[in-house]
C-alpha cells in the first residue's frame, strides 16, 4: 500500500481492551441510552453533529433493522463525511480523496453478480435479486485498514453464508476468490499499473461462512456510496481493510488458494490471511496502534490495536496455525 503514515506511540488501554468485549458493550451501551437518549434512532451525539452525518443528498434510502449482536455501539461511529472522503479504491486513484471525486462515473444498475466454480448450483443474479436473498441488516464494525487507521461504520448487508448455502459448494471447494470490476471505461485508475487487475480478493472457505463476514450493500441507512465500493462488497472487520473487496462482480469457489491483487504486488507485506494482529508488523511499520479517523487533531490518542481488530469470536478458525507464519 502507498504508505504516508508511520504509527507509534502506545497509549493506555481502553477499557474496552481490558474488560471482554460483549460485557463492556451492553454495559456501556445501556449507559449510553440512558444518558443521551435516542430519538427516532437518532442518537443527542448525532444530532450535534449533524454536519458530520449529513448523507448524500438524494441517495437512495436502504432500510434495516440494527442487529444487536453486531452493533459496536460503544465507540463512535466515524463521521459520514469521513467515511466516504478518505478512502482505498485504487481504480479510482491513489490518493484518499480521489475514490470520491473519481467514482461518480462509476454505472451500479445494471449489475450482475455471477457466482460459480465449485458449486452446485452456479448462478448470475441482478443487483436487487442478490440484495433481496435474505434479510438486510445493519451492522456497526470497526474497519481497520493497515496502514494505521481505523473507522467504526453501519453497514447494511447480510451475513454472506446466506448466499455459500444457496449455491452449494461442492466438496472440492476450500476457498471463495472474489473479483471486482475492470472497467477502464467507469475507472480511471485502472490505466495505472498500480496493481494487477482487477482487484481480487479471497478467503478460506471457512472464513467466508462465519457469520461475522458482511456481504454488504449499504452503510449509514442509504445505499453504499460509490467511492465505498457500490453496489455490493464484502466487509471482513477481524482482517485489513484490504480483504473487503469493492464492486464485486464475481465470486468463485475454488480447490485452491486464489491470488490476490494485493499478495501478488508486495507478498513479503501482505499475506493472504491478513487477520488485524498487533504483533506481526508490517515489514515498514508497527501494527500495535491506530489512528481513529475523525478523531484528529493535536491532542487526539492513538488507540492500541486489538488482535483481531476485537472479534476474538474467529479465533478458533486460526487454532494451530502460526499466525506469524500465515500473516
Ligand atoms: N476494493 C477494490 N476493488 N479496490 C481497492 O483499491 N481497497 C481496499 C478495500 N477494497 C480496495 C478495495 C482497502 S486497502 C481498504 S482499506 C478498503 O477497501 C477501504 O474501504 P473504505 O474506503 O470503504 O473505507
Amino acid at each position: 500500500m502507498l504508505i504516508k503514515i508511520r504509527p507509534d506511540g502506545i497509549d493506555l488501554p481502553l477499557s474496552s481492551e481490558i474488560t471482554p468485549r460483549a460485557v463492556f458493550e451492553s454495559r456501556r451501551d445501556f449507559i449510553r441510552q440512558l444518558a443521551v437518549g435516542s430519538i427516532a434512532g437518532t442518537s443527542l451525539y448525532e444530532m450535534a453533529n449533524r454536519e458530520a452525518f449529513a448523507q448524500t443528498p438524494g441517495a437512495q434510502k436502504l432500510a434495516a433493522g440494527t442487529n444487536p449482536a453486531y452493533a459496536l455501539m460503544s465507540e463512535k461511529k466515524t463521521p459520514y463525511k469521513d467515511a466516504t472522503t478518505y478512502n482505498n479504491f485504487y481504480e479510482f486513484g491513489t490518493d484518499k480523496s480521489e475514490p470520491a471525486q473519481n467514482s461518480g462515473t462509476l454505472k451500479t444498475r445494471p449489475w450482475t453478480v455471477t457466482i460459480d466454480g465449485e458449486v452446485k448450483k452456479p448462478m448470475t443474479l441482478d443487483i436487487d435479486s442478490l440484495m433481496k436473498l435474505a434479510p438486510l441488516e445493519e451492522r456497526i464494525y470497526r474497519l481497520r485498514c493497515v496502514e494505521g487507521w481505523s473507522m467504526v461504520i453501519p453497514w447494511i448487508g447480510y451475513s454472506l453464508s446466506n448466499l455459500i448455502k444457496k449455491v452449494e459448494p461442492t466438496s472440492n471447494a476450500r476457498y471463495v476468490e472474489f473479483i471486482t470490476l475492470d472497467d477502464k471505461k467507469q475507472m480511471p485508475g485502472l490505466r495505472s499499473p498500480v496493481l494487477e487487475w482487477p482487484y481480487v480478493e479471497g478467503l478460506r472457505l471457512d472464513e467466508a461462512n462465519h457469520p461475522l463476514a458482511l456481504l454488504t450493500f449499504g452503510m449509514y441507512g442509504e445505499v453504499l456510496p460509490n467511492q465505498n465500493g457500490a453496489p455490493v462488497r464484502i466487509a471482513l472487520p477481524w482482517k485489513y481493510g484490504f480483504k473487503s473487496a469493492k464492486s464485486i462482480v464475481k465470486i468463485r469457489f475454488l480447490k485452491d488458494q486464489p491470488r490476490t491483487a494485493w499478495n501478488i504486488t508486495a507478498p513479503h507485506e501482505y499475506g493472504f490471511y491478513s487477520n488485524v494482529n498487533p504483533d506481526v508488523d508490517h515489514p515498514r511499520w508497527s501494527q500495535a496502534t491506530e489512528r481513529r479517523i475523525g478523531e484528529d487533531g493535536l491532542f487526539a490518542r492513538k488507540r492500541k490495536t486489538l488482535m483481531f481488530n476485537g472479534y476474538s469470536e474467529v479465533a478458533s478458525l486460526y487454532s494451530g496455525m502460526d499466525l506469524k507464519k500465515f500473516f
